[in-house]
């Protein structure tokens, strides 16, 4: 037997009983974006892989593990060795590079939104997926802290108008600017130096390499160490402070619930000050965030463009579809056709194509199944689809020049005639 081909591991296809999720999620999103007057932006998905070296870090999982790398099965060494290529592990860092290339001039603030797929090679697990869609938001030359709590406000909008508000928990934290970031890595690691022995190899490393990243590592003996390590707050400059304490004031005039976590620094190279997260209440204990997102005011510099400050924060669709699955969210349902096309027989089917044109024109939905023969088949698909009419043309029909409409919901039918349709269809429309 010939292979059999299936999803790649750990990658999901999007299938049509998950629309209904999808289109309420897609529409909420854009509409709340656009009532925060933000552009869309897409990016391409195909990044150079250098890209996010520099900005998400080479020593983060996301870089260092979980790449996917990009090639032609013909390139040549040299085409290769000029740039690797990758597909995107997230959008921050394209939406920035982008906005040198092409925005960089026009008036500031720029606001952008996305809802777009992303990649990353994690253990598949429920909500962890290899291939997973993100919708978020950046705003670029804002470096008012309005501007971290109002981002803040507009994902719980969304995740409001979901139906997920009641039971969210936004976690916030500040992890300081380039002056005061070496007093807290110097705070931190002199910390971690008394407990080395307790933390995992790869944390041992950090101590040298990144000692921020130790906060948020999932090993149990190292969640340990740092439950008692110093927290960033306490290191802040003066500046970072003030700018600190007005994001939590804003929350408050927002009536915005927060939770001071101080051991969130988030697992991307590129934040400063401000970051937070946005947890379901039952998944407090598990790693799993529905979104996050923060301050990234050196980016936009460090990738060669002019130093703008800039603050963002994506969210996981099918993290939120799962949410809303689990708490049983009313999702409506996708509309349905309003008349069904049955037609019995080679000279009937004909007329059914006139029949559709017909309805297309007057804007009715339809559907027909008219490679099915009898008219038992055809009108069990007419149930199916849930359109509240059938249209029916048989060997009579076509003889009277007549078709029965059928309403299905109550089982009565009626004849119209072909020559008055144009009057008669007004009882479906
Ligand atoms: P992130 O925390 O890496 O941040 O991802 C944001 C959200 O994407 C997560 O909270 C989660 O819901 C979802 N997500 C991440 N990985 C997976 C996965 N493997 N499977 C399913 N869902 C996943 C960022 O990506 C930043 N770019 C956010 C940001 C925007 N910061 C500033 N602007």
């Amino acid at each position: 037997m010939d292979k059999v081909f299936s999803a790649p591991r750990g990658m999901k296809d999007v299938l049509p009983d998950e629309e209904i999720y999808w289109r309420n999620l897609y529409r909420a999103v854009e509409k709340k974006c656009e009532g925060f007057n933000f552009k869309k932006i897409e990016p391409t998905i195909v990044e150079n892989k250098e890209l996010f070296d520099r900005s998400v870090g080479k020593e983060t999982d996301i870089v260092n593990k979980e790449m996917y790398e990009v090639k032609r099965f013909t390139e040549s060494s040299e085409e290769r060795a000029s740039e690797t290529l990758c597909l995107r592990p997230e959008i921050t860092a394209g939406v920035v590079r982008t906005f040198i290339e092409n925005m960089q001039s026009e008036a500031l603030p720029i606001k952008l939104w996305y809802f777009s797929p992303m990649f990353r090679a994690e253990r598949p697990q429920a909500g962890r997926l290899r291939q997973f869609y993100q919708f978020g938001f950046e705003i670029l030359g804002d470096e008012t802290p309005m501007a971290d709590a109002l981002l803040i406000y507009l994902s719980t909008q969304i995740l409001e108008k979901l139906g997920l508000k009641k039971s969210l928990i936004v976690e916030i934290n500040s992890i300081g600017c380039e002056s005061c970031r070496p007093k807290i890595s110097k705070n931190l690691i002199k910390y971690l130096q008394k407990y080395r022995k307790n933390l995992c190899p790869t944390c041992q490393d950090r101590l040298k390499t990144n000692p921020m990243r130790v906060y948020d590592c999932k090993v149990l003996t190292c969640q340990q160490v740092i439950l008692e390590a110093p927290q960033t707050m306490d290191s802040l400059c003066g500046g970072c402070q003030t700018d600190f304490r007005k994001v939590l004031e804003g929350l408050e005039d927002l009536e915005i619930k927060y939770d001071l976590n101080p051991r969130l620094v988030r697992g991307l190279d590129y934040y400063t000050k401000t970051v937070f997260e946005i947890k379901d209440e039952e998944d407090l204990n598990r790693q799993s965030a529905l979104g996050g997102g923060g301050r990234y005011d050196n980016l936009v510099e460090f990738l060669g463009g002019v130093k703008t400050p800039a603050v963002g924060a994506a969210f996981g669709v099918e993290r939120l579809i799962l949410k809303m699955k689990e708490k049983n969210i009313n999702v409506g349902e996708l509309p349905k056709p309003k008349v069904f096309v049955v037609a019995i027989g080679e000279k009937a089917k004909k007329n059914a194509i006139t029949l559709i044109k017909f309805l297309v024109e007057k804007n009715i939905s339809q559907d027909s199944a008219l490679g099915r023969e009898s008219l038992k088949s055809q009108l069990k698909m007419a149930d199916k689809s849930g359109a509240k009419y059938a249209m029916i043309i048989g060997q009579k029909e076509i003889l009277d020049g007549t078709i029965i409409l059928r309403n299905l919901e109550v089982g009565r039918q009626e004849t119209l005639d072909w020559k008055k349709l144009e009057k008669q269809i007004k009882k479906v429309a």
